[in-house]
């Protein structure tokens, strides 16, 4: 894979638990943080106050402190979150690959005002970390387990295909999303597993850049009727994350790792926005007035309740005593939603079988 994207640093373990290093990944130094609770966390090493060595700080679960001023930025995101008017510093994604270090060059932003656009690069090159990663095989022949008789390879190009099919719906001006057979440009996968890699970033950033040119507000081709482009950001940042949570659990990497529990919160609220648009009173989710609400525990605004009538289901975000409650993480509850995890992954109050089977009805494959 591009070295630009991935860069393999050596053993994990070069960096003491507790502390950081610095390192340089092109022309960027970046410093990398080994928290002793857990996990490995990237940032650009120089201190936006007056350049402190970030990667001299003093580490803790979250935070690090610049050893010049003592300003506190945190590790997951780069927030600066000491005040005096100092600037977020970049965050970088950091993975422990069989204990190797390796590190993505894709910027996180501080904060989790989501930038469609933005996210859509970042859950691609993590889509792009799983499929290349040993288990997926050389071949990519690993079968992903949450698609069908789907393996890695067959996932990686019908993500990069839909990539590159609503960018070509965009460009072309299209009534409607071009259809699965459609001829566009670069749409086959290659045979190497690194450049299938590569191949599926390249159309990702086509995508993003062509989504940033648009604007949101223009008139596109959608799922049969027109939409706009800020439709197809936020349908194309979900369809990237949860295609990036199948080629995880396929690869038997930590799903969902370091997404921010309110990108899942929008996963789970625009997988339900395409139900209540396109099928709302389908005979399959249809009911005799069961009632199920969700709650994501981590973040805010993430509930749901849902009320399967006879002429079909409604969804409103509001907290309701339900049938049945189904608490969670927001990334556990949208893998739950999409039908990629049991229920067994959440908490449960009430009648599980109310839960289990709207889940069951409600997961569109
Ligand atoms: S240089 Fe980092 S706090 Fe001043």
């Amino acid at each position: 894979m591009s070295g630009a994207v991935r860069t393999r640093l050596g053993p994990v373990d070069q960096i003491p638990l507790g502390e950081g290093r610095a390192f340089l990944v092109g022309d960027e130094p970046v410093a990398v943080f080994r928290p002793r609770s857990g996990g490995l966390h990237a940032l650009r090493a120089t201190c936006p106050h007056r350049g402190g060595p970030l990667a001299d700080g003093l580490v803790d679960a979250d935070l690090v402190m610049c050893p010049l001023h003592n300003h506190q930025f945190r590790l997951a995101t780069g927030e600066c979150v000491s005040g005096g008017g100092v600037d977020d510093v970049a965050a970088y994604t950091a993975t422990d690959e069989d204990g190797e270090l390796v590190v993505s060059l894709v910027a996180r932003r501080a904060g989790c005002t989501l930038v469609p656009s933005d996210e859509l690069l970042l859950q691609a090159t993590a889509f792009a970390d799983a499929v290349s990663a040993p288990a997926a095989g050389d071949d990519l022949s690993a079968p992903v387990p949450t698609c069908g008789d789907w393996t890695v390879r067959d996932l990686a190009a019908h993500l990069g295909r839909v990539h590159r099919r609503v960018t070509a719906t965009i460009e072309t001006g299209a009534d409607q999303m071009l259809d699965r057979d459609a001829d566009v440009p670069d749409g086959v996968p290659p045979d190497s597993r690194d450049e299938v890699a590569t191949w599926l970033l390249r159309g990702a950033a086509a995508l993003a850049g062509t989504f940033r040119a648009s604007g949101p507000d223009r008139q596109v081709g959608g799922f049969g009727r027109p939409t706009t482009v800020a439709w197809w950001e936020r349908r194309q940042l979900h369809e990237t994350l949860v295609h990036r949570l199948d080629a995880e659990l396929a690869v038997g990497l930590e799903p969902l790792a370091d997404v921010a529990p309110e990108l899942a919160v929008d996963g789970i609220a625009e997988w339900y926005d395409l139900l209540t648009d396109f099928r709302s009173g389908s005979r399959r989710v249809r009911g005799s007035g069961e009632t199920i609400h969700l709650h994501v525990t981590d973040a805010p605004d993430g509930e749901w309740l849902i009320r399967r009538g006879p002429e079909g289901v409604t969804i409103t975000r509001e907290h309701v005593k339900a049938d049945v409650a189904v608490r969670g993480r927001a990334v556990d509850l949208l893998a739950v939603v999409t039908g990629r995890a049991e229920l067994g992954h959440v908490e449960v109050f009430g009648d599980p079988a109310v839960a289990q089977d709207w889940f069951r009805v409600s997961a569109l494959g």
